[in-house]
């Protein structure tokens, strides 16, 4: 059994309706009747499911479920239908919801096994499949209950082993077909549990949750890995001497020391890595907007700002579990935006790493500070072939994009196609923004080299064309999460809070060849 996730996946043997157990669930697109799993379990069910689906209105709709007692008609207690809409709108992220689903309808019914029929989407998705099944498995038992005191939250799940059929008849699989089976689940179960790590360090307060924290997590992870993992902290006096004028000003507010984390994998057995991939996020583990104040409401939220900086952590530690051929970097420049005498004012003017000079109209564009001293660290320490960064960056990119979709911005066409292409494939929803050299304008500064914002329109694109001066000729896209990294609305694979947007991305990338 996984330690972190709770309960084992295991590749199931024999027809669904003779697996005994708690539940067997099986997903249905669009109109049962014309769906031979949902048919072959009717009968022999002896007509009650299509009766119940009837009466309860069910219709195979994306976020529908039938739940009913089998009267040991069926060998297993209970049987889930889940509903996933037409095949033809069903994207990767909707699997993890459909698994996601079952788990906690598991949960609910206090269910220990369950049998799983996967969905037939074609042999060639099948691997895919059962690693998105497994990812919502697990992502849709994810729960943050450090602060909750009731017995209720505090119940432990009781799902304990999920059996996955290969289809309802009972196909056997062939030694190739098992293995790929294994080696979807370990893929599964390593991304979901550094996604819910992820998770993790953005749900916790920032009382908790500060830069030395993060810090911890980090060497805590490179521990685990020792030989292929390493990591640097750098401290402010550090940070000093290297010349990050941006990034200190920002945490300069705060009694909470800032911190630069550097992690490191390295391909085991001294084997020359193919690429060096370098990922950096945005770590303010609180954002108050400084002397430019956020009203409070928008405030509410901001200890979820360091979502980049989490994903970039936790990614390093599936990386370093499933291996990559390539060098991968991560760095997190952490630190918090708050008020106090010592704070960065308007009007200051900033020394950054790379010697740009930089007037501040606003206190509140604190990410891309930090940011860009995080840039011209790894151009010119690291020299990576390619790098990107993760930011909760700008409210503007979710007026742009609304909240599910991340703002993509690079000049770099066969890299971003590339990070677009993998996106897709991991079912996180991106989109790309034009980095228009004409809003380089409103940068302008008439005492600095530039300015830290610009105009209300395209701040999104401001933001990205402020990061693009320090990443010069690197080849290098820049993600803004602003909007997925955290969501108010439930959903089976996402419950409220943060949701290590950007980690399954991030760690498929590095696994490609
Ligand atoms: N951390 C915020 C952006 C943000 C807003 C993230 C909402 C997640 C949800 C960032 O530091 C910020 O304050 N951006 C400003 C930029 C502006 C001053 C140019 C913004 O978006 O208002
Ligand atoms: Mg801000
Ligand atoms: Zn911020």
């Amino acid at each position: 059994m996984d330690a972190k996730t709770g309960f084992e996946i295991t590749l199931g043997s024999g027809a669904a309706w003779q697996v005994g157990g708690d539940v067997v669930a099986f997903v249905t697109f669009g109109d049962p009747s014309k769906d031979p799993v949902f048919k072959s379990a009717d009968q022999a069910l002896g007509g009650l499911l299509s009766e119940v689906a009837l009466s309860e209105s069910f219709e195979g709709k994306a976020g529908q479920s039938l739940v009913l007692h089998t009267h040991k008609k069926l060998a297993a207690k209970r049987i889930v239908v889940i509903g996933a809409g037409p095949k033809s709108d069903f994207a990767n992220a909707n699997m993890r919801d459909v698994s996601a689903a079952i788990a906690q309808i598991a949960n609910k019914t206090l269910s220990a096994s369950v049998a799983l029929v996967m969905p037939q989407l074609g042999a060639n998705r099948e691997a895919a499949l059962v690693q998105l099944l497994t990812e919502g498995l697990y992502l849709g038992t994810y729960k943050f209950g450090r602060y909750l005191t009731s017995d209720e939250a505090k119940r432990p799940h009781t799902l304990k082993s999920v059996a996955i059929l290969r289809d309802f008849k009972g196909a056997k699989a062939s030694a190739a077909q098992a293995r790929a089976f294994a080696t979807a689940v370990v893929r599964g179960t390593t991304i979901a549990a550094a996604t819910n790590h992820a998770r993790d360090l953005i749900n916790e307060p920032a009382a908790i949750a500060t830069p030395l924290h993060l810090a911890a997590d980090a060497q805590a992870i490179a521990k685990k890995h020792k030989g292929v993992l390493t990591v640097t902290v750098l401290d402010e006096k550090k940070c000093a001497e290297l010349g990050m004028g941006m990034f200190l000003a920002v945490g300069q507010g705060s009694d909470e020391r800032s911190a630069f984390i550097h992690m490191t994998y390295k391909p085991a057995q001294g084997k020359k890595p193919k690429k060096k991939i370098c990922f950096i996020g945005k770590g303010v583990t609180f954002d108050s907007g400084g002397y430019s104040l956020k009203p409070s409401n928008a405030m509410e939220d901001m200890k979820i700002d360091m979502s980049g900086a989490a994903a970039v952590i936790s990614a390093m530690d599936a990386i370093a579990t499933l291996g990559s051929e390539h060098e991968v970097h991560a760095i997190a420049a952490c630190c918090e935006n708050l008020v106090s005498g010592r704070a960065y004012k308007l009007g200051d003017v900033l020394k950054s790493m790379d010697g740009t000079t930089v007037e501040i109209n606003n206190t509140d564009a604190e990410g891309r500070l930090t940011l860009g001293d995080a840039i011209t660290y790894a151009r010119t320490k690291i020299q990576p072939d390619e790098m990107f960064d993760f930011a909760t960056l700008t409210g503007a990119c979710m007026v742009a994009l609304g909240p599910y979709t991340a703002g993509v911005m690079s000049d770099h066409e066969a890299l971003v196609r590339s990070w677009l292409g993998v996106a897709e494939r991991s079912g996180e929803d991106m989109w790309r923004l034009p980095l228009n050299p004409r809003l380089r304008e409103q940068l302008k500064s008439p005492i600095a080299d530039m300015r830290n914002t610009g105009d209300r329109f395209g701040g999104a694109i401001t933001a990205g064309l402020f990061l693009k001066t320090f990443a010069k000729d690197t080849p290098w896209v820049h993600v803004d999460i602003a909007g997925p990294a955290s969501t108010s609305s439930n959903r089976p694979s996402q419950p409220k809070g943060g949701t290590g947007y950007a980690v399954a991305t991030i760690v498929e990338y590095a696994a490609k060849a």
